[in-house]
Formats: C-alpha cells, structure tokens, sequence
C-alpha cells in the first residue's frame, strides 16, 4: 500500500514539477509537497502504521522520496531566480527611480567666473596670492607709511605684530610686480578679511578681484575705457556711470566708480543715501612709489590699478540688499540663480 503511495506521489511530483513556471507556482507546490502538512511528510505518518519488517525500506525510500523532491525544487528555484524571463524578476520596473541630486555653483562662483571671462577678453590674465599676508605686503609696499591714518580705514585682524588677514586683493598686486617685469596685465581675484561689525553692509569676511595694467604708455584713459567695457558687458549696455576723485595710498590720482542706484534708478533712495549713485569699485594710476618697493623704474613704467568687491558686484547686479545671504547657504537663496 504505501509502496504504491510513494510511488505515486513521486511521479505526480515530476510531473506538476514540469509545469512550474514561476516562483510562486514552485513555492505553491513545495507547500503541497513537503511542507507541514505536506503529501510526503503525511506519508511519513503512514510509516508508523507499517510492520516491523516493511518498515526500513519503506522509510529508506521515503527519505529518497522526500531528498528528491528537495533537490528538484531548490535546482528549479535557482533557474527561476537567474532567469530574466521570468514574470518574478526581482527588478520592479514600477518603482520610481532614485533623483539625482545635481549641484550648482553658487552665485559668486558664478560672479567672479563672469568676471574673469570678461576680464580674459580684454587680455588679462589671472594671478592668486596667499590670504595670510605680512604687514610688509598688505600695507607697507602698497605705501602705507606705518603710522599712516589711511591704515584705518580697512579694520584688520592682526595675528601677530608682522602678520594679517590680508583685508584687501592689493597686495597681490605687489606680488605679482615682483616675480614679473612689465608689460603686466592681470586681475587678482580672492578672498579678504576685515574686522567689521557684521550688518546687511558689510561682513568679517568677502572676495575682491583686483586689477593691474603696466607698461610704458599705459594712460588714466585706458583705465576709465576698460572699466566702463567691463561695467557693461557686466550690467548691461544701457549702463549710466561717474569717476569721482577719491583717494588711496598706492595709487595717485585715485578714483571711484559709481552706477546707477539699481533700486531707486537714480532718483535717490535709502540703498544709495538719496545720492542715485551706488560705488562699485576703487581704481587709479599706480602710485610711483609702488614702482620703487617692487624695483620698477617710475620714470620708464606706468600702470593702473582697480579693486572691486564681488559680492557689492553680485548685489548691485541682482539687487541683493543684505550680504549675510550669500554666506548663510540657504538653499531658497541660492537656487534662484
Ligand atoms: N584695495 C582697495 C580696497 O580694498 C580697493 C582698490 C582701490 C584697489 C584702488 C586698487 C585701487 O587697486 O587702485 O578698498
């Protein structure tokens, strides 16, 4: 009797094996088959009410049985799960895919990278200097005398008596006149520090570029054409502009250069002081006795020099009214450009 059973079970298995065609259908018939309460493991009931001399081949060719069925199925199981055919692949096609996060370079990157592109096609090329300056290059070359008042106006962090957070671009400027003899033509772009109360107005910490042109013709107006070039290639063709007289120690005589308020467009508002005017960079003739620190003869050589902020760039160009923006990564701010 239970020989029969066996026999038949086996065959039925081989046969609803070969139908199987998917993990859950295999799934289904080991359930029937093996599991719990399963055709082979009833079967192993049945062999308790055998007699004692059937019983060892019985039980022999029931664990062969019951082998059987378990290698069958772990073989088609591995089949079914290697195949890309089969309706289980494990790639669910439905799912939504993972979002790739994608950066962008953040607003003055994109300002200084202007810059520079426009700066480039008028024939300069681009220098860099060390943010750690000593006193000599951040002011005493640039004829800063050492008690000179004009110190004052740039608050400095001082690391120690000879060395400082270089609180403006100007000092590559010396840098570069020394590696260098003329012609030189460069801007200098890079990142100053000045010991400011942090306001909408100013911060601890900003980017210049600077700029320098010398040679042995080099006129006041080339410097006013290149700069107004730049201006409106930068802000727009349309562009109204003024040089006013100002004064700085390296560079005599000295200017600054002014456009229209971009809030009021002239009329006078709280931004520009009522003025219509918004400074945006400080220019000049180098000042000869910057030629004599960096070993250039001032009766052969003349040069011109300008320095402007990059962030005052970016905000008179977007009409960004608070500095702090800029360094406070927000993402609502700077994803809009
Ligand atoms: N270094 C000046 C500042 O930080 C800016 C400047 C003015 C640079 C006139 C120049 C210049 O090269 O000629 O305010």
């Amino acid at each position: 009797m239970l020989d029969e059973k066996i026999t038949q079970i086996s065959n039925d298995f081989d046969s609803e094996l070969q139908s199987v065609q998917s993990l859950q259908q295999l799934e289904e018939l080991r359930i029937k088959y093996i599991g719990r309460n399963g055709l082979v493991s009833s079967l192993f009931d049945d062999l308790k009410d055998t007699s004692k001399e059937e019983k060892p081949a019985l039980g022999k060719a029931l664990n062969s049985l019951r082998n059987k069925v378990i290698t069958d199925f772990s073989s088609l199981k591995l089949k079914l799960e290697s195949s890309s055919t089969s309706k289980e692949s494990k790639i669910d096609l439905t799912l939504p895919g993972n979002q790739e996060q994608i950066g962008s370079r953040h607003i003055l990157t994109q300002t200084l990278d202007e810059i520079k592109t426009i700066f480039k096609g008028m024939g300069f090329s681009i220098q860099e200097g060390p943010e750690l300056e000593s006193d000599y290059y951040n002011f005493e070359a640039l004829n800063f005398a050492p008690d000179h008042p004009a110190r004052d106006m740039q608050d400095t962090f001082f690391i120690n008596k000879d060395f400082v957070l270089r609180t403006h671009t100007s000092p590559v400027q010396i840098r570069l006149m020394e590696k260098h003899k003329p012609p030189v033509r460069a801007i200098m772009p890079g990142r100053v520090y000045r010991n400011e109360a942090v306001s909408a107005r100013s911060y601890c910490m900003f980017h210049q570029v600077e700029g320098l042109y010398v040679d042995t013709d080099v006129t006041f107006a080339e410097l006013k054409g290149t700069l107004v070039s730049f201006a409106k290639q930068f802000y727009g063709d349309n562009l109204k502009y003024r040089f006013r007289t100002s004064f700085f120690p390296f560079t005599e005589p000295s200017a600054e250069m002014d456009i229209t308020c971009f809030l009021c467009h002239g009329k006078g508002c709280k931004v520009c002081k009522q003025t219509g005017w918004l400074e945006i960079l400080g220019c000049g003739m180098v000042d000869p006795n910057v030629f004599k620190y960096v070993g250039y003869d001032p009766e052969k050589f003349i040069g011109y020099a300008f320095g402007m902020g990059i962030e005052r760039t970016a905000m008179l160009k977007y009409g960004i009214t608070d500095i702090r923006v800029f360094f406070e990564n927000d993402l609502r701010f700077l994803k809009q450009f």
